[in-house]
């Protein structure tokens, strides 16, 4: 199949450039799409062939549903069985907006799309391109991010075709993406809200709103624990990982650059390809041949924007052996940190 790149800009488009690509969504096929956080895998979430090739594309297993996108509050009448008054003042606040929430279907919506479960997932995502798309199409979109199925979300349209060319329809160049990391997830469909998924609106954020809500064990433990089933199938998988292993560097900035010029060393020394993952701050501290700035540490959403991009670099580059700073698990610092220490398959040094 051959795929179609269309540049669009968000800043300034006519709904008639979307054409093309609402034809493709009403026909079944796929679309991928920028959204605030990262770049949708875009089909129709109401057609269960659609899903089907949702997950081929991907390689991703098919008990890990998909996000289904709305443009207004009507759709979730004819998604979600039941709406808690929890949900309704959330999406006051969120959407639209880089929050998912999970409701009990209507039979309606296939169990393709919910990778076999009762429950969906419901995004109003606030990218006007997404938007102009849900609604131009008619079509609730579902989409995962466009990734293959355990690499780094994509941040851009170029991570798009790395991955997914020849395998979908149509690509929406729309540049960068502003958030950089995917939704936060919380669950309604059971008693206290539960965070299944840390991301740009905090914990913090929603109990401001809610009051009370959980944090799913699974997010917290610091390994790939077997006894802890987390509840979003997605977040048992390993992710966001690039090629080469991984560790981060937990202390005092002094100690962990000291500790990385070792590790560089000696793995430079027994003929290794290695890569460093620091931070405008500390760029310039390292003896390594291959050092890459994530974003700076005064403002933590550049780190956010930029951490899918470094991961898939490494890549590029060929590192065998990458090496990063860590940053604290506080707000943003709670949703990096937990794509970090999954790319890293949870190797830590704490210095
Ligand atoms: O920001 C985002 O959420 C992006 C953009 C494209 O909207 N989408 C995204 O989708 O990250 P995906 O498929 O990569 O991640 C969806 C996550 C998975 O971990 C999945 O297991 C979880 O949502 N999920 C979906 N439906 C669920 C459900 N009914 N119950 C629990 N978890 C669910
Ligand atoms: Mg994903």
């Amino acid at each position: 199949m051959k795929t179609i790149m269309q540049t669009i800009n968000p800043e300034s488009f006519r709904d008639e450039e979307l054409e093309e690509a609402c034809r493709i969504l009403q026909k079944g096929g796929l679309v991928a799409f920028p959204t605030e956080t990262v770049y949708g895998l875009g089909g129709d979430a109401m057609y269960s062939e659609a899903s089907a090739k949702i997950y081929a594309a991907k390689g991703r297993p098919s008990d890990n549903p998909l996000i289904v996108h709305i443009a207004d509050m009507d759709a979730l009448e004819d998604i979600a069985q039941s709406v808690p008054e929890a949900a309704v003042k959330l999406a006051d606040h969120f959407w639209p907006g880089p929050l998912t929430m999970i409701f009990p279907k209507k039979e309606a919506v296939p169990k393709s799309t919910t990778g076999g479960l009762e429950t969906v997932a419901v995004r109003m995502p606030s990218h006007p391109v997404a938007r102009a798309l849900i609604r131009e199409s008619g079509v609730y979109i579902a989409a995962p991010s466009a990734n293959t199925s355990g690499r780094p979300s994509p941040t851009k349209a170029e991570h798009v075709k790395e991955d997914l060319d020849g395998r979908i329809d149509m690509i929406l160049d729309g540049g960068a993406v502003g958030i950089g990391l995917e939704s936060t997830i919380v669950d309604l469909s059971t008693g206290v809200p539960t965070i299944l998924r840390p991301g740009y609106i905090t914990g913090e954020m929603l109990e401001d709103v809610l009051g009370e809500v959980q944090v799913d064990p699974a997010i917290l433990s610091q390994k790939m624990n077997p006894n802890i089933v987390a509840k979003a199938p997605g977040m048992k998988y390993r992710h966001y990982a690039p090629k080469g292993q991984m560790t981060i560097i937990e202390g005092d900035t002094g100690k962990v650059v000291d500790e990385i010029n070792r590790l560089v060393k000696e793995k430079t020394d027994e003929g290794c390809s290695v890569a460093v993952i620091a931070t405008e701050e500390t760029k310039d501290a390292y003896a390594c041949a291959n050092v890459r700035s994530v974003g700076s540490r005064a403002t933590e959403g550049s780190i956010a924007a930029g951490l899918y991009d470094i991961l898939r670099e490494m890549d590029h580059i060929g590192a065998e052996y990458i090496y990063a700073e860590s940053f604290e698990k506080d707000t943003l610092g709670k949703a990096i940190m937990n794509r970090m220490l999954k790319a890293a398959a949870y190797h830590v040094i704490k210095v």
